[in-house]
């Protein structure tokens, strides 16, 4: 069903999120070093692995969606880099154990039952000193139509994202309204929250 989801959107003319990396990312610039192991999860048409790519990091971009993820390759190949893909559900996936110098998460709103061990997962797959980078929407973007899922359970806050990211070190957390301007389905005011998370 989610699949079916991306599939349709990813299957529509042009780049759902826009071809320009998130800003909170492209704001953590310098924590990136050349050669550095980035796994970036749902990363659907691949603006931001093929950012990170071009940053010089060895990129594996995973989805859900197979158009998403030939999106992605394209506009790696157009812009002179190469990033690895994987389909694969998150939640079923082999998750790699201490590979990771930075672990992406960019709008990637997971449903209650498997959220809080995807986050884990996401966490454990970072070498110890490695990085989570994160960024979704909060409960309060049911009060704006700049996108998201219009879900409270899926929408997240401040307490959930310190208790599933628990067992790491928070370096920065913030929830913010801020002007989205991705795409054609993240526009406009948006309630949000970011984090960088060290692992131990
Ligand atoms: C809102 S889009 C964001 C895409 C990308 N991160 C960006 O910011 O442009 C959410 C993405 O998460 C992916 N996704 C959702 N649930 C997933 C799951 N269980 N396993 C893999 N990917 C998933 C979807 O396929 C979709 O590409």
């Amino acid at each position: 069903m989610q699949n079916e989801f991306w599939e349709q959107r990813y299957a529509e003319p042009g780049l759902a999120y826009g071809d320009k990396p998130n800003a909170f990312l492209q704001r953590c610039a310098d924590q990136f070093r050349l050669g550095q192991k980035a796994l970036v999860i749902g990363d659907g048409e691949g603006r931001n692995g093929v950012w990170l790519a071009e940053q010089g990091l060895d990129v594996l971009s995973v989805d859900l969606s197979t158009v998403g993820l030939e999106k992605a390759r394209q506009l790696a190949a157009q812009r002179g880099v190469t990033i690895r893909t994987e389909c694969a559900d998150l939640s079923r996936w082999d998750w790699p154990e201490g590979e990771y110098d930075h672990v992406v998460i960019i709008y990637v709103h997971f449903p209650p039952d498997i959220r809080e061990k995807i986050h884990h997962q996401a966490l454990m797959a970072l070498k110890p000193g490695g990085q989570i980078i994160f960024e979704a929407f909060t409960v309060e973007q049911l009060e704006h139509d700049s996108g998201g899922p219009p879900v409270k359970e899926m929408l997240y806050d401040e307490p959930l994202v310190r208790a599933d990211f628990s067992s790491g070190e928070f370096e920065f957390l913030q929830s913010c309204v801020e002007h989205l301007d991705e795409g054609k389905y993240h526009v406009g005011d948006a309630a949000i929250i970011r984090a960088r998370i060290r692992r131990k």
